[in-house]
């Protein structure tokens, strides 16, 4: 098991206080705190090695290109990757699944092509593919999602068909935390021969990972949600498919040798990563995957499952039917990501009032709006039973509160967030009064 205490001493902002309160922060989902190993990484090579990489022979330059490339190699070992060559670096999850919608879909999806994602994806999955439908002429279809919070696996036959060209879908989700059977969707998607693009940004920094095992195509994930630098994240690729891809940003560093009419690219990863990348955040995040590794992904796995099963726990037999919780019921199913609403009290104000007791989570759709939609997620007792025509009144009527765990969290905190939604809901009324903050662009 973590040793939580020894955990917490690595994390300086975790002795900062909030209105006058000890910080709690489960804003995990969004983005993770920084331990003080990584923060440390990245000055010492501001301090000490800092050039360019890949362009000088001088001793800085190569200091720091060998720092950089042993990042991907440390991040291949971290997924489990065959060579470090398979890492492509990117700036977060977004840009890695856009550039495989962008590099890949552009030159293989034709009119008339189908595209499956999820109702549960998250935008960064679901957008760059409709984007490609959108110029290719293709058709998006779309997995549902049962009331429980799973993917409906019954539809995989019905949906994914001999014209699916691509699978994509998360691994976790980031507003139910369902962990999903990756298996299942790899097995349906091989037999009509599509391929398959996991987003793994929920699930990178909480389950453990081995690409080799996972079947997929591509793996995406955001180095800022594993205790990385902001800027820092990984497309995984399987090196075959690599090998044949174009790149999706054209320019230096991608290119062996250019003539007035002809390129000849570098082999991956560098063909992927154009201009000058972000080097520090590189080596920031090596520094956070070591750091796990260390930690052993199997126990930060075991300390979510033990934190959302005593969170379910209190709530249901505490809050009872006052809260309405959304996802797998089982903790087993799921990562350490638990979003609810309190109802009647629109889940904005659950959010601003639980900040004010020190309190930090997410309110709002989660970059999860067509999931939010589906399964009718709102703070209120009747959702609208069709979805509103307005964008504005579906802003202010559908989306829940998240409350997301990492390592440094403990049940002492959630003893307290459990106090906190009791008191919440002692003043509801009180509370309902208040404006929604016209500010909250949390959608
Ligand atoms: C499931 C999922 N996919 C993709 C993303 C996008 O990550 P990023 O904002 O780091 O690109 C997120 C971020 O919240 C996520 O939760």
């Amino acid at each position: 098991m973590l040793d939580v205490e020894a955990i917490r001493r690595d994390f300086p902002i975790l002795s900062r206080e909030i209105h006058g309160r000890r910080l709690v922060y489960f804003d995990n989902a969004a983005s993770t705190l920084k331990p003080v190993q990584v923060i440390e990484a990245i000055a010492d090579f501001y301090k000490k090695h800092y050039a360019n990489v890949h362009r000088g022979f001088h001793t800085l330059s190569q200091e720091a290109s060998q720092m950089y490339e042993e990042a991907h190699e440390t991040l291949a070992k971290f997924i489990n990757a065959y060579s470090w060559d398979e890492v492509v670096f990117v700036s977060n999850t977004t840009e890695g699944l856009n550039l495989v919608a962008y590099a890949w879909g552009l030159y293989n999806i034709r009119e008339g092509d189908e595209i499956v994602v999820t109702v549960m994806d998250h935008h960064s999955s679901m957008l760059p593919w409709r984007r490609i439908a959108e110029i290719k002429r293709a058709r998006v279809r779309y997995v549902g999602v049962t009331q429980e919070g799973y993917l409906d696996y019954d539809q995989l036959n019905e949906v994914i068909t001999e014209k699916t060209r691509v699978v994509a879908f998360p691994i976790a989700s980031n507003v139910l935390g369902t962990i999903n059977d990756v298996k299942v969707i790899v097995k349906r998607a091989r037999e009509v021969g599509a391929l398959v693009v996991a987003d793994g940004a929920q699930s990178v920094p909480h389950v453990p990972t081995n690409v080799r095992e996972l079947g997929v195509d591509f793996l995406a994930f955001s180095g800022h949600k594993m205790l990385g630098p902001t800027g820092s994240g990984v497309l995984w690729g399987r090196k075959d498919v690599l090998q044949e891809l174009r790149p999706f940003k054209v320019g230096g560093d991608t290119i062996r040798d250019v003539t007035l009419d002809d390129v000849t690219w570098l082999e991956p990863p560098w063909r992927f990563e154009a201009g000058t990348p972000n080097i520090e955040a590189g080596i920031g995040l090596a520094k956070a995957a070591e750091y796990l590794m260390k930690i052993g992904m199997e126990n930060v796995r075991q300390h979510e499952v033990e934190l959302v099963r005593y969170t379910l726990k209190r709530l249901v037999e505490e809050l009872g039917s006052e809260v309405r919780y959304y996802g797998p019921r089982n903790p087993e199913d799921k990562t350490g990501v638990v979003a609810f609403n309190i109802r009647g009290l629109h889940f904005h104000i659950v959010a601003q009032a639980l900040d004010y007791l020190g309190i930090a989570v997410r309110s709002g759709m989660h970059c999860a709006h067509p999931l939010h939609y589906a399964l009718r997620i709102s703070h209120e007792d009747s959702p609208p039973a069709e979805i509103p025509q307005s964008v504005d009144e579906r802003l202010r009527r559908f989306g829940s509160v998240r409350a997301s765990f990492y390592i440094y969290n403990t049940k002492e905190e959630v003893d307290y967030f459990i106090g906190a939604l009791t008191f919440i809901l002692m003043v509801r009324e009180q509370l309902k009064t208040k404006p929604v903050s016209a500010v909250c662009t949390g959608t």
